[in-house]
């Protein structure tokens, strides 16, 4: 039987009394059939390599990184990581990753926040596997990609993406999250989760129909109004059956308060550097 085990190594926040260090940026390690999954890496490679050695995680133990979009705070910690290692590791990315990003104003980039480049010496430490489309990366865990939009998104027109035209606005077609199953129900986690939560808990639904025990990530609902936040809650009580909510990073402070007054403190769980979530045993329930 499978344990399924997410730990943050990697957040806006970091545990009180510790010498995790928090810095805008989201990295989990993932445990489970088996396997060591890194899904994102932070901002700053120093940051990650000092808290995944508090942690005690070895970065040679990691047998696969998935890095959910790229923007820096997600992709930023890969050169220090595959650095570190001796062993080359696959990295799974959309084949769009690799496109410059920047925030902006009307159209106008004004701050780079992409991927960062490799050195010659750590792109050889990274088999690179572009996935385009849900691939199943074991018996419990599937890679998703960016759902259709049908509900309102978390993108605004302040992210910019660089294609053969030039600057326009990103729609994140490179954002990837991960799905685990277990007899609970699914385990979602997420990057940023541009595309909105709503959006993506209905694609999952449409491919699984299994319930979505709990959400693990960050939501980047700081541009939602207060209506907005109100719809996010009503359909998760009401499409979703109210998944277990473990939120952080980017979700945005309204957003995690108005959640909470909906679901109590149970409901809406901080999710920060050195924080694990553990569901002992994964049961049958396979995705494949
Ligand atoms: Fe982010
Ligand atoms: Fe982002």
């Amino acid at each position: 039987m499978a344990a399924i085990s997410v730990l943050n190594v990697y957040d806006n926040g970091a545990l009180p009394g510790t010498d995790l260090i928090g810095a805008k940026g989201q990295s989990f390690v993932i445990d489970i059939d088996g396997e060591r999954t890194l899904f994102d890496t932070g901002m700053r490679g120093r940051y990650l390599m000092h808290n995944l050695g508090i942690l005690k995680i070895d970065p040679e133990s990691i047998d696969r990184v998935v890095i959910s979009h790229g923007h820096y705070d997600h992709a930023g910690g890969l050169p220090d990581f595959l650095e570190a290692r001796e062993r080359p590791v696959e990295v799974i990315v959309h084949p769009l990753f690799h496109r410059k990003r920047a925030r902006g104003f009307r159209g106008l980039p004004y701050k780079m926040i992409g991927p960062p480049k490799l050195l010659d010496g750590q792109r050889e430490m990274m088999a690179l596997n572009e996935v385009s489309d849900w691939t199943p990366l074991s018996d419990h865990m599937l890679l998703v990609t960016a759902p259709p939009r049908k509900h309102k998104d978390a993108i605004g027109d302040r992210l910019l993406v660089k294609d053969e035209e030039g600057w326009r606005r990103d729609d994140m077609e490179d954002e990837l999250s991960l799905v685990l199953s277990s007899d609970q129900g699914l385990v979602v986690i997420t990057g940023c989760c541009h595309r909105g939560l709503l959006n993506l808990l209905d694609s999952i639904k449409e491919r699984l129909d299994i319930p979505v025990a709990a959400v693990i990530g960050g939501l980047h609902m700081s541009s939602f109004t207060d209506a907005e936040i109100d719809n996010v809650v009503r359909r998760l009580r009401k499409d979703q059956g109210q998944p277990q909510l473990y939120l952080n990073h980017c979700t945005g402070e309204d957003a995690m308060t108005r959640m909470r007054e909906a679901f109590g403190l149970d409901g809406v769980k901080d999710f920060y550097v050195g924080t694990r979530f553990d569901l002992e045993d994964a049961g049958e329930t396979k995705l494949i």
